[in-house]
């Protein structure tokens, strides 16, 4: 059935409404990623836009994330906004931004992440495990003497602009009135329109 909303506009709304709200979670979202041996893993990750019909995040190259993403060609995102009751599942595609656009976002990162991402790229990869405490912080003065906290630090080619671009939907969401139950609504694109269906909740 050819839907008259588009949902991406619907979670934009509900998302607002969120932050509205004070809801910790309006600006957060979830990817899961699948490895090389199909095993999965899930994380927390900003989620800096939702625009242009697709989530935008920025991702450090050197985390396993990075290849999870790239290599399978497959992830699911999921937005849960407890404080409107709501969980868009998203999977489709996915397209590196361009270098600007990332850095346009890059300037919202704090700069503790951004030092963050400067150490990825200068000593050890995200994630790496093995890790010394003591010559983490370390390196970490040897950031801030170098770029001397700097608040427009460069972005380091390490970060990704990503966007994640559904070509399938599946909202939540719950009313919480009396004997309501919750509604489930699948959309996809066909023909460069999203479809509705109802699923059973
Ligand atoms: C609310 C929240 C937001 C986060 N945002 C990011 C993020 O934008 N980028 C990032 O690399 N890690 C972020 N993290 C940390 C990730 O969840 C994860 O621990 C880290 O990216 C390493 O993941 P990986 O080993 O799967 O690559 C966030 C964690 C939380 C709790």
């Amino acid at each position: 059935m050819r839907s008259q909303v588009n949902p991406v506009e619907k979670i934009i709304e509900a998302k607002k409404l969120a932050n509205h709200k004070g809801d910790p979670l309006h600006g957060t979202c979830f990817l899961a990623t699948t490895q090389y041996d199909k095993s999965p893993h899930v994380r927390a990750m900003q989620l800096y836009d939702l625009v242009d019909g697709a989530l935008f995040l920025l991702i450090n190259d050197t985390s396993p994330k990075w290849e999870q993403l790239t290599s399978s060609a497959s992830y699911e995102a999921l937005i849960y906004l407890p404080s409107v009751s709501m969980q868009a599942r998203f999977c489709g595609a996915f397209f590196m931004a361009e270098k600007r656009i990332a850095e346009k976002y890059w300037t919202q990162v704090p700069l503790r992440f951004k030092k963050l991402d400067y150490f990825h790229s200068m000593f050890l990869d995200q994630s790496s495990k093995q890790f010394d405490e003591k010559k983490f912080y370390e390196n970490m003065i040897f950031i801030t003497e170098t770029y001397k906290d700097n608040p427009n630090l460069a972005l380091p080619d390490h970060v990704k602009g990503v966007y994640l671009v559904p070509t399938e939907i599946e909202i939540w969401m719950d009313t919480k009135k009396g004997d309501e139950m919750p509604i489930r609504l699948l959309y996809i694109v066909k023909d460069n329109e999203w479809q509705e269906q109802l699923l059973v909740p």
